[in-house]
């Protein structure tokens, strides 16, 4: 018998959800873009990839952009194309989806972790310092729901240890720092195009972008099975390509992505302004001359985030947890490093109190304000 996973946390026998926590955008002309690339080209590396890796690259900012199966598999390729070996050690945040620090043991790489800052809920430059020691080979920052990590800082640190920089852009696609993209920052950027994220393929999909040619070429193959040509191979490949239907419809929705950040911005805004007074609700980072949000997920904190999460949904708002556990206390990642609580305080810290309400670019104001009423009603009740 097949196990299935239940996915959505909300019953839907005990509520109705009225707003949706995400709406991922499937419209009529990336039904056409689609059914063109399906009739016209071939299904796999067809016109369409090539093109949607050239607008990208030029999006991002950057010389090469090489579309992958997954934003897993272009964060395991981007250590393997950057000749990170074996064993290496890679250090990321233990604050974020679990695929980050997978794609490191992927490349056959170990993680390690630092703790994050609190107040941006990302790696904090000088835990990573701290963290970094003679084995390790690549720091993974993650611009956590579309807000710019402090890569500057970072790539400070990795410039004085001699390692490499791989961004973790998942959920940051659009997002700048000091007016540039991120992903174009570090030596390679990831990104994901799984359905929840600002930009999606309708399906499963990555990106990996980088100035670098050499790793551009080389991710490029390892994608690809690892070919030289059709069937000469020189390196040990994976089958990790993006489908072409799936770039066809990337293609259409990069034309929208910086209207649709917009949209989030605005949200964002209007959240900030009428959820500022509550007592006992942390907001998240507000973007400032330096960093640019594009929220990914608008994320509040509170230590009564079950009762609110309840509370909300009662009234038919979705609400979402990124994430209940952190990578560290994931029982895989226990079971194989035997990391305990208490090892990463800010980052079990925010496990705890996080909560991510509705956030998409068609959210109404009115949806908004509907959730922000929800949710002072929530603590002046308590
Ligand atoms: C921060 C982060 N890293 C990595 C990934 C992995 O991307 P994918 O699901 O496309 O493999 C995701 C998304 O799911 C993510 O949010």
């Amino acid at each position: 018998m097949v196990t299935r996973v239940k996915y959505s946390s909300i019953s839907k026998k005990e509520h109705t959800v009225a707003i949706p926590l995400a709406k991922p955008i499937f419209s009529k002309e990336m039904e056409t873009a689609a059914v063109d690339a399906l009739r016209n080209e071939r299904f796999v590396l067809g016109e369409s990839v090539l093109k949607f890796e050239e607008e990208f690259a030029e999006y991002c900012g950057v010389d090469f952009a090489v579309s992958t199966s997954s934003g897993t598999a272009a964060l395991s390729i981007a250590l393997t194309a950057l000749n990170i070996k074996q064993g290496a050690s890679v250090i990321t945040t233990p604050a974020s989806f679990v695929a980050t620090a997978n794609s490191v043991l992927h490349s056959g790489c170990v993680p390690k972790f630092a703790d994050i800052d609190l107040e941006t809920y990302n790696l904090d430059p000088e835990r990573l310092e701290a963290a970094v020691e003679t084995g390790t080979r690549a720091v993974i920052p993650v611009h956590l729901y579309g807000f710019p990590a402090e890569v500057d800082s970072m790539k400070e640190v990795a410039g004085k240890k001699g390692i490499a920089v791989v961004e973790d852009a998942c959920q940051a696609h659009g997002a700048l720092y000091k007016n540039r993209k991120v992903g174009s920052l570090g030596d390679v950027g990831c990104f994901s195009f799984y359905p929840s994220k600002n930009m999606t393929v309708a399906g499963d999909g990555g990106m990996l972008v980088t100035n670098d040619e050499k790793i551009a070429g080389k991710a490029g193959k390892l994608r690809d099975c690892g070919r030289q040509s059709k069937y000469v191979h020189d390196l040990i490949g994976y089958t990790a390509r993006l489908n072409t239907v799936n770039a066809a419809i990337g293609r259409v929705q990069l034309r929208h992505l910086d209207e649709w950040n917009e949209k989030r911005r605005r949200n964002a805004e209007t959240y900030d302004r009428l959820l500022s007074d509550v007592k006992g609700l942390h907001l998240p980072p507000a973007g400032d001359e330096s960093t640019l949000p594009v929220y990914h997920l608008y994320v509040v904190r509170t230590s009564m985030r079950d009762g609110l999460k309840k509370w909300l949904e009662s009234k038919g708002i979705e609400c979402g947890v990124h994430y209940t556990l952190p990578i560290h206390l994931q029982p895989i990642y226990q079971e194989m490093f035997g990391f305990k609580e208490g090892a990463f305080p800010n980052t079990e810290e925010l496990c705890r109190t996080c909560l991510s309400i509705p956030m998409y670019p068609d959210l109404s104001e009115n949806d908004v304000r509907f959730v922000c009423d929800q949710i002072h009603e929530f603590f002046e009740g308590r």
